[in-house]
């Protein structure tokens, strides 16, 4: 007898399908996501209306996507997922540094500069000095670690949002320790801003009552030969929004000390990398 579909059989008949050849990995992660897609309907008894408001909610969330903007990472983000899928891939000791998200407003590129430099070229917001140091697990100073780094202008807005109102490469530069592992760079104390939510994934936020604020936070790309790549952040910790970032990229090891030292602020953190193979 074929195998029709059936409301209790649904999952096998969908999966039964799937060709002798399919490689173990696509058919497990397939099998996977059928059941679990099944699983999600039967719970909720989908109705009729909600399922042509959840395609019409992914046909808009395609249609906005360009060059420049990327929706359905956003609603990865805003999701959990993109944090989930981090943590999965980058599981680390305690001790070494933690990822984050990377967010949409990283530009390969950026200038290098040279240690003390300042990235910040709108002569807006407040001033901060960011030093530390780059350390192996063992505490010994890493030579010739990059840090690639950027943050938003003092009115929450990345150079690439506003083209015409802010320089090109405003708030970002490259940085390469030196034996001592030393970095430190001026730039100003970030802001919390919202991430584009203009489009489905504002929406969505409006609909579930959340709203679309990140804490502060400085981003650092962190390379080293011979050593894991570390995305991350630093965050202000007394921020609004530091218990509730709208794409859930806070970690309690990530907060960083940001004090008042006359006009200026200084952040100090080090950053501590695992090495490609233990
Ligand atoms: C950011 O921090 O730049 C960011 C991260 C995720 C979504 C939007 C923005
Ligand atoms: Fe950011």
């Amino acid at each position: 007898m074929p195998q029709y579909f059936s409301e209790a059989d649904s999952v096998d008949a969908v999966n039964a399908r799937m060709g002798a050849e399919v490689s173990p990995r696509l058919r497990r992660v397939m099998a996977s996501l059928v059941s679990h897609l099944h699983a999600f309907i039967k719970d909720v008894q989908l109705t009729q209306e909600e399922w042509e408001f959840a395609i019409e909610f992914l046909t808009r969330t395609g249609q906005i996507c360009s060059e420049e903007r990327q929706e359905f990472i956003l609603l990865s983000d805003t999701l959990g997922v993109s944090m989930l899928v981090d943590a999965i891939n980058n599981r680390r000791p305690s001790g070494a540094t933690e990822n984050t998200v990377l967010g949409p407003f990283h530009v390969a590129g950026a200038p290098r500069r040279a240690m003390g430099e300042s990235i910040s070229l709108d002569g807006k917001g407040e001033g901060c000095l960011f030093e530390g140091r780059v350390l192996d697990t063992q505490g010994r100073p890493i030579q010739g670690a990059c840090l690639d780094v950027w943050s938003d202008n003092a009115d929450g807005f990345y150079d690439v949002q506003q083209p015409e109102a802010q320089p090109r490469w405003n708030n970002r530069g490259v940085f390469e320790t030196g034996a001592d592992g030393r970095y430190s760079f001026l730039g100003i104390k970030p802001v919390s801003y919202p991430i584009p939510h203009d489009g489905p994934v504002g929406k969505m936020l409006v609909a579930l009552g959340r709203h679309p604020y990140r804490p502060a936070h400085m981003h650092f790309i962190v390379t080293a030969p011979g050593f894991q790549t570390v995305v991350t952040h630093t965050f202000v910790g007394d921020d609004p929004y530091i218990a509730s970032d709208a794409v859930f990229g806070v970690k309690d090891s990530l907060v960083a000390p940001f004090q008042k030292e006359g006009p200026m602020w200084r952040s100090s953190f080090d950053f501590v990398l695992m090495p490609l193979s233990p």
